[in-house]
């Protein structure tokens, strides 16, 4: 394997998806091979629960969990979805953030006050428990910035993942110290005004992502997203703000660690 002076930091990635049974130990191989460190894994909800763990466990000090119930799986049964949620973080857990959680209008609007509810929630476990959160939110931003007024006040941190470059947004989200916007694939895209809007918001404010096996970069597009492909949102991002391969694994890793640092168990 090629020495590299840097290492990134895969800050959502879901490699305990089914589409990475058979080859998962050559994922990971070149998502070492490309620089990557460490991985970060929201849940989606209680099915995806036991095989995140099994996998963070087959590669512990590699990849690190986070527990939460996504805004789609939110329907009927929210309840105890979040009551399974609060129990795997009263036991004795490893996980570094409460995610992926938030809002989701896009797809569906039938759940969307339990969605609000659901996201509360989980913001109030993420202070009990001193953890950052991993905000998905689409067609939704509004209802997710009203929500996140209300805790100014309070230590709260976090990621916008899957930040897509709506400019009227950004002041709002940068208002939110102790927040990042998560960087992936969609950077790459042709359309995609990420390239204009970024250089408006400081580098040190940003973290990289894939969001694997969804949104793959740009020559991948429209395959199956693997975290080595984080090299090409890397490229893209060192472009962008005309920095070197180097320094932007140097600040997003920084970034990504100074959210998730004080609380990993196991780095
Ligand atoms: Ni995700």
């Amino acid at each position: 394997m090629k020495e590299r002076s840097y290492s990134l930091i895969d800050t959502h990635t879901h490699l305990f998806d089914k589409v990475f049974i058979d080859d998962l130990p050559q994922v990971i191989e070149r998502a070492k091979a490309i620089g990557v460190s460490h991985v970060f894994m929201p849940n989606i909800d209680s099915t995806t629960i036991k095989a995140m763990l099994s996998v963070c466990d087959m590669y512990k000090g590699y990849c690190s969990p986070m527990i939460g119930l996504h805004p789609t799986s939110v329907n009927e049964n929210y309840e105890s979805e979040l009551s399974l949620v609060a129990q795997y973080l009263a036991s004795a857990n490893s996980f570094v953030a409460i995610g992926e959680i938030g809002i989701d209008l896009y797809w569906d609007k039938t759940y969307q006050k339990e969605q609000q509810i659901a996201f509360v929630r989980q913001v109030e476990l993420a202070l009990k428990y001193n953890l950052p959160i991993v905000i998905h939110c689409r067609k939704a931003f509004n209802l997710v910035y009203d929500t996140l007024k209300l805790y100014k006040s309070t230590t709260l941190s976090g990621i916008f993942h899957s930040f897509t470059g709506e400019r009227e947004d950004i002041d709002k989200m940068l208002e939110f110290g102790n927040f990042f916007l998560g960087i992936n694939g969609i950077v790459t895209f042709k359309k995609s005004s990420l390239p204009e809007v970024l250089p408006s918001i400081p580098i040190e404010r940003i973290v990289l992502e894939t969001d694997s096996p969804y949104l793959s970069p740009v020559p991948n597009r429209g395959k199956r997203n693997e975290t080595a492909n984080l090299k090409y949102v890397q490229a893209k991002v060192a472009d962008i703000y005309h920095l070197s391969l180097e320094q932007v694994a140097e600040i997003t890793t920084k970034n990504a660690l100074s959210l998730f640092g004080g609380r990993r168990r196991t780095l």
